[in-house]
């Protein structure tokens, strides 16, 4: 996918501040599994557990890490953010980019719930990665095309307020804020810490 290539340096760069130098970062929605085979050979030796909703994506993402020839990528799971318990008991790292406006909000509220159940260590780091509203608004006018478009593909889906939506849901959660960095093309990197 395109927007996936474009963003990988970017995102790579936070993590390689944010996350462990061992343990597993378990990977929400990996999707066709392109962010697992770049990122975690160079995140290594932490341990990147890819995961995704749609059983067809499996093989792709398993694919990517073989020819990635990455030592540190586990098989793929199938992983419903909505359904409790998750099929992963433990992490020290959660990584979702770029799913809960492409998913009901309930996707949203099982990401919380699913990750406050498996990360046990104060300050582990949930990070979520896409475009967000601030304070009700949206930072930019092709966010807001986006976010209308999604709408018209499915009404339950849309970009979430960072502030006034995802925050609250997370400190409900037991995960406090840490930083929001500025993404390029619109979108942000937001780190939340196990409270
Ligand atoms: C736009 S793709 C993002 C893929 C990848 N993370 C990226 O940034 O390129 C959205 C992904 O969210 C996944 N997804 C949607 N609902 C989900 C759920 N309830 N639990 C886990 N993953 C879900 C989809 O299967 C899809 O792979």
């Amino acid at each position: 996918m395109p927007a996936t290539l474009r963003n990988r340096e970017a995102i790579l760069a936070v993590l390689q501040d944010v996350v462990p130098r061992q343990g597993m970062l378990l990977e929400i929605a990996s999707g066709s599994g392109e962010h697992a085979a770049f990122m975690a050979p160079q995140l290594a030796p932490l341990v990147w557990q890819p995961s995704d909703y749609e059983a067809e994506n499996l093989p792709s993402i398993d694919a990517y890490a073989a020819d990635s020839a990455a030592a540190n990528i586990r098989p793929a799971v199938r992983l419903d953010v909505t359904q409790q318990p998750w099929p992963v008991s433990a992490c020290d790292a959660l990584l979702c980019c770029n799913m809960i406006h492409i998913a009901p909000w309930a996707a949203a509220e099982g990401l919380f719930a699913g990750a406050a159940a498996i990360m046990a260590a104060k300050d582990a780091p949930l990070i979520l990665y896409g475009p967000f509203r601030r304070h009700g608004a949206h930072t930019a006018p092709s966010n807001a095309a986006f976010d209308d478009s999604l709408k018209s593909r499915n009404a339950e889906w849309g970009v979430r307020c960072l502030d006034t939506e995802v925050v609250p849901l997370a400190q409900r959660a037991g995960f406090a804020l840490d930083r929001v960095i500025e993404m390029p093309a619109n979108n942000l990197t937001v780190i939340f810490r196990k409270a």
